[in-house]
């Protein structure tokens, strides 16, 4: 296990630690494993987080269309709009029940919106598909997995999966019949069609995007609103500027990472950050111990918005497989602290620690109790020239 930040960042660019260790992973579970958990090992292998080398650059070189700068800034008006309805939300959770559940209101259909946009997939069939995701998250996040999580998680691949197999077939009617629209899942299907992507990968891309765009947003969102909250004084300090606002992100980001390690097998032996490595190796590249490395972070315990000129968190990862929706989960965490410290200037906490998820890899919260205070009526837009991506 590498905890040091220069550790990580050289484990997570070195080619000799292979992301590729999906069927060995799974296989850990138990002599059955090959047959019995075959759709999971199945959705696992496929994605670029487990690929390596030409066939990573490839499924990446696809997806990354749906998350050029033009295209993030067009989300721009639904992330408000999003937002404002999640505001809308926690106040008549409050009106109705005395409190509201920033998570349940706020944090978790927010991402779920917003990648069903970018997938181009109705709303209502995301939300649905959010039990089958959370099946495999907790799968990812026990480090020795036990066959009953294992067996979820295989009911979640399988949901998913058959999900996008029906949605392929209507995406590709709508982008035969109109050629335009259609979201992610039409340029996938483009890219189906030119040869670049087989069926399968085809399927397995719009699941991931579907899982990894709001297993680790809605954790961004939580432990922010959590952090900030607990600092009353920063909470008040947000309004000063858009620029404050994207450091309390990237504070959140370092000192709660949504994601706290990931992993590696090695393929040859090899020397890395000064230690020996065999084949066969799996590597542990702790993100969240790294953002807390004393050498590159002073007072690294502390929640701290005004840090300057200290290293780039590790949160989205490093190297090749470093986050494509880093950028996007940003500026959904910038216009959500953005306006809710506008319309909801007085929103505040009910508990001190409120209960976390149980998951090693996964760092958020179960439910976060709040109080919004009165709601000001402030409708300034915000600055698309302030716009952090
Ligand atoms: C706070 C939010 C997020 C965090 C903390 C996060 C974290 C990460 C990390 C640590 C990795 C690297 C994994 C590794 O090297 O093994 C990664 C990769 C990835 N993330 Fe994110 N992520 C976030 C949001 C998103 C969103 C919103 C999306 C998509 C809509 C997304 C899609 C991906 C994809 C596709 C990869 C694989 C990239 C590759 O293998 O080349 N992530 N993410």
């Amino acid at each position: 296990m590498f905890t040091r930040y220069d550790e990580v960042a050289a484990v997570l660019r070195d080619p000799n630690c292979s992301a590729a260790r999906a069927g060995a992973w799974v296989n850990v579970v138990g002599s059955d494993a090959r047959q019995e958990f075959r759709a999971l090992k199945g959705v696992l292998a496929r994605t670029m987080v487990f690929a390596d080398g030409r066939r990573h650059r490839r499924l990446r070189q696809v997806v990354a269309h749906g998350f050029r700068r033009a295209a993030l800034e067009a989300m721009l008006p639904s992330i408000r709009t999003a937002v404002e309805d999640g505001i809308t939300a926690l106040l008549a959770a409050e009106a109705r029940d005395g409190e509201a559940d920033f998570m349940a209101q706020f944090a978790r259909p927010l991402p779920v919106r917003m990648i069903a946009g970018m997938l181009g997939v109705p709303f209502e069939d995301a939300l649905g598909l959010v039990a089958s995701s959370d099946a495999i998250a907790r799968f990812i996040g026990e480090p020795a997995p036990s066959v009953a999580a294992a067996r979820a998680a295989e009911g979640g691949a399988q949901e998913l999966t058959a999900y996008f197999e029906r949605m392929l077939h209507t995406a590709g009617r709508h982008r035969t019949q109109s050629d335009g629209g259609g979201g992610l899942l039409a340029t996938l299907v483009d890219a189906h069609a030119a040869g670049r992507l087989s069926t399968r990968e085809l399927i397995v891309q719009g699941a991931m995007l579907l899982f990894a765009g709001h297993e680790t947003t809605r954790n961004l969102l939580g432990n922010g609103i959590q952090a900030l909250l607990s600092h009353p004084e920063e909470w008040r300090r947000l309004a000063e500027s858009p620029a404050r606002i994207r450091a309390a992100v990237f504070e959140v980001l370092r000192h709660d990472s949504p994601v706290q390690y990931t992993g590696r097998r090695v393929i040859r032996d090899c020397t890395v950050a000064g230690r020996r490595l065999r084949r066969g190796d799996l590597v542990i590249a702790h993100l969240a111990a790294a953002n807390r490395d004393p050498e590159k972070f002073p007072d690294p315990d502390v929640f701290r918005v005004d840090r300057r000129g200290e290293a780039t968190p590790l949160s989205f990862g490093w190297g090749p497989h470093v986050c494509i929706g880093a950028e996007l989960s940003v500026l959904e965490a910038w216009i959500a602290f953005t306006q809710l410290r506008r319309r909801l200037p007085g929103l505040m906490r009910i508990e001190d620690a409120p209960m976390r998820i149980d998951n090693a890899v996964y760092r958020g919260l179960a439910r976060l109790p709040v109080r919004c205070g009165a709601p000001a009526d402030d409708t300034t837009e915000i600055s698309g020239n302030a716009c952090p991506v």
